[in-house]
């Protein structure tokens, strides 16, 4: 693979003082304010150049299905070995040492330092960004809640899996397309990722040199530029969000409403796949939802929304929301996905409201017109809250090769992943796993436990990337 190609990065990305952001030295403790910020880090620091795309794709606008799936421009990731460790069978961190790269090790010892203390680097660097550049506070939503932690332990883990190409580059791609909805340009990321330095500096300042901060600096500038490309080849194809008007809304439970919205243009999307939903009474607070649908001839897309207690958008989407009003939809997005090229089954595992992805998943198979066996086990807690149930039987009524089996756990007395247990063997199948995280970690335990080799294993989560090393 090429050098790193960060535009800047010619400036030289070691620790000396010459990376395209500024290398800063560990911040005096003294000065500090109510941020936590010491008063000679609120200063500018250095002139920042700008990191650009560094390729022009010219390649036409795909077709929609493409479009949900297809790379962009050719991702420039340095020549880094490609650990083991890209197997979802091996924990985080528990590479071999000799298998990782230097700077891996490197990356690796800070993140040692750091995570008993993530929450205080984490406000650290929300601190010293938003008083450094505090033109980027308005990107963010006002109340920098539960899931404000995101950004930082993406970056993280990102730098720790820096070997790891393959699943990085495809994770950072969608990333980088999806932050365009944020109002991400490139010329924010120098900033971040001084940032980021400035808050690792300060929290693992017992291992902290020069040769650690190079480190750092090559995998940050590697990371940005992977998601700058990404994001500068999807400029030329789609939007960076889409508003969408409420159609119906129908409360299935009293906290279940199923939604159905019609796209402002055409929305290309994979049955199985996600998109990020933003309500207008929560401005730039965003939250993953999986299409209960597969794509549909009139445009329409639906949702299958559960309120959580206390949660901003869930509730927002099942109590207030009505028909007319208008949402912001983000790109779509997540490898659930029905491999049409094999013709072996599908074991879906849908618990409350994941099933909706895999009904989804369930009407593509049909329109393919394939006559694979597909297995689906819906889990809930009671019957009340099996509210797709008559939806699921409908169509195991029209499609011999479907079996829909309710799993509920007062009346089963086991857990959903336990009950797919006692239906196997399992291990000529594809399995999709889709609800609380929860349900996910032990389903997929299960699952390896009974013989299912974990690159048939598929689900989804925000941490996309720690779950493919999880
Ligand atoms: C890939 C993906 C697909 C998803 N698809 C769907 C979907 O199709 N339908 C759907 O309803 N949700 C789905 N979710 C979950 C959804 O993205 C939100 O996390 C959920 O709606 C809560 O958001 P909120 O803003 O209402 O709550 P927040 O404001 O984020 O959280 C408020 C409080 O609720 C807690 N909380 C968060 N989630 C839950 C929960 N599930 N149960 C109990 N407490 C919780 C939080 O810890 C916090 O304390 C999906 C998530 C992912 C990652
Ligand atoms: C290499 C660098 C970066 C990484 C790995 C990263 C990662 C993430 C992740 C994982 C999220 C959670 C939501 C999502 O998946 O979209 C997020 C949210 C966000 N990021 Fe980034 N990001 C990076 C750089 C930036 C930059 C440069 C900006 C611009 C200032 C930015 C702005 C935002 C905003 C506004 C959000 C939403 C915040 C929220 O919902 O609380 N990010 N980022």
């Amino acid at each position: 693979m090429d050098a790193p190609t960060t535009t800047s990065a010619d400036n030289g990305t070691s620790g000396g003082g010459g990376g395209w952001f500024t290398p800063r030295n560990t911040p005096a403790t003294t000065g500090s304010t109510d941020t936590g910020v010491p008063d000679q880090e609120r200063d500018s620091p250095h002139a920042i150049p700008t990191p650009a795309p560094t390729a022009a794709p010219s390649a036409p606008a795909p077709a929609a299905s493409e479009a949900a799936t297809a790379p962009s421009a050719e991702p420039r990731v340095p020549p880094q070995r490609h650990a083991s460790t890209s197997s979802s069978s091996e924990p985080a961190g528990s590479a071999p040492a000799e298998e990782a790269s230097p700077d891996a090790v490197l990356i690796r010892r800070a993140m040692a330092e750091i995570t008993p203390v993530a929450d205080k680097v984490t406000s650290y660097f929300y601190a010293l960004l938003f008083v450094r550049y505090p033109d980027l506070r308005s990107l963010f939503p006002a109340a920098m809640d539960t899931q404000r932690d995101r950004l930082l332990r993406a970056l993280l883990t990102a730098a720790e899996h820096i070997d790891n190409t393959d699943v990085l580059v495809h994770y950072l791609q969608n990333l980088g397309r999806g932050h365009r909805k944020y109002g991400t340009r490139p010329e924010h990321y120098p900033a971040v990722g001084e940032c980021l330095i400035g808050a690792l500096s300060k929290y693992a300042a017992g291992v902290w040199n020069e040769e650690m901060e190079a480190a750092w600096i090559r995998a940050y500038t590697t990371i940005s530029q992977v998601m700058i490309d990404a994001a500068a080849a999807d400029e030329l194809r789609a939007p960076p969000w889409w508003y969408a008007e409420v159609v119906t809304h129908d409360l299935r439970t009293p906290d279940v409403a199923v939604i159905t919205v019609r796209p402002d243009q055409p929305y290309p999307f994979l049955a199985g796949q996600y998109t990020s939903v933003e309500t207008p009474w929560w401005p730039r607070i965003w939250r993953h939802y999986s299409f209960a649908s597969a794509p549909r001839s009139d445009g329409l897309l639906s949702f299958h929304v559960k309120a959580v207690p206390a949660g901003w958008v869930s509730n927002a989407l099942v109590h207030r929301a009505r028909p007319g009003d208008i949402i912001r939809l983000g790109p779509p997005a997540g490898s659930m996905t029905v491999d049409h090229t094999t013709d072996s089954g599908l074991l879906c595992v849908g618990g409350g409201t994941g099933i909706a992805p895999i009904k989804a998943m369930v009407e593509d198979v049909a329109e393919h017109g394939e006559r694979r066996s597909v297995e689906v086990f819906y889990g809930a807690r009671t019957d009340h809250d099996l509210y797709d149930i008559d939806t699921m039987l409908r169509l195991q009524q029209s499609h011999p090769w479907l079996s829909v089996r309710a799993i509920i756990d007062e009346q089963a007395h086991q857990q959903l992943p336990d009950a797919v247990r006692a239906f196997g063997p399992w291990n000529e199948y594809d399995a999709y796993l889709s609800g609380p995280p929860g349900m996910i970690r032990s389903g997929v335990d299960v699952l390896r436990s009974i013989g299912v080799p974990s690159e048939r294993i598929r689900h989804d989560s925000v941490e996309e990337l720690v779950a493919a090393w999880s």
